[in-house]
């Protein structure tokens, strides 16, 4: 089997200081976007691409959870998306998002309740979030009560934690209980150059 706990340190740990120091750390003369680069981190593509295969309005209001240095928002962006709000847990991470992507960036962690009004956001996508130590199945919840009926929530889970932190249930568990209808679920490729996977999916809130 691949030994996917052991491709990259960040993997290594599990509290939420050891984590955001990590982040610190890794913001450092921008070696975290650096890193992506050098890696081929492709996600952020991937899930844009998975997004636009199912919408095209331009001015949903669109929440980029776990949006780091906005690589995501970035993307969008570049297609035309005109109302994103980032949200992350790192400072440290948002200080290095570029000006003009977002129209509001919010300082939040995505393990707790969240301070969003039911059916706020057209739209979610989260990208490199769901991954070892970072946010758990259970925030896919708030996820689904802050988005509009038949919006869209398009995320990937790390190939790593999809069944040790229970994503494959909790997905399967929210498509059982009607809350959502799965659109598209694959497994593909994520970190290039560290051989490592996400499974992507999208789901449109019912
Ligand atoms: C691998 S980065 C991905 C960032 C960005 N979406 C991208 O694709 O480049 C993971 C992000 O999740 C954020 N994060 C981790 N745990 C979080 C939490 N509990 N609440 C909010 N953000 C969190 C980190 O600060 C980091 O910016």
């Amino acid at each position: 089997m691949k030994d996917t706990d052991n491709k990259i340190p960040i993997y290594k740990i599990n509290s939420k200081e050891q984590i955001l120091e990590y982040y610190t750390n890794w913001t450092n003369d921008n070696q975290y976007n650096k890193d992506m680069i050098d890696w081929n981190y492709i996600a952020p593509s991937n899930a844009v691409k998975i997004f636009t295969n199912h919408t095209n309005n331009l001015s949903q209001k669109i929440l980029d959870a776990g949006c780091g240095t906005g690589l995501v928002g970035k993307e969008l962006k570049n297609l035309g998306f005109k109302n994103i709000i980032g949200v992350d847990f790192s400072q440290d991470m948002l200080d290095l998002v570029p000006n003009n992507i977002y129209e509001k960036l919010d300082l939040v962690d995505l393990n707790n309740s969240l301070d969003y009004k039911d059916n706020e956001f057209d739209s979610i996508i989260c990208v490199g979030t769901f991954t070892y130590g970072h946010v758990k199945a259970n925030a896919l919840d708030e996820f689904i009560r802050i988005t509009n009926s038949n919006g869209l929530i398009c995320f990937s889970i790390n190939e790593g934690i999809y069944k040790k932190n229970n994503f494959d249930k909790k997905i399967q568990e929210l498509e059982n209980n009607k809350k959502w209808e799965i659109l598209e679920l694959e497994k593909t490729s994520y970190i290039v150059n560290k051989d490592v996977d996400a499974w992507f999916c999208i789901a449109k809130k019912n």
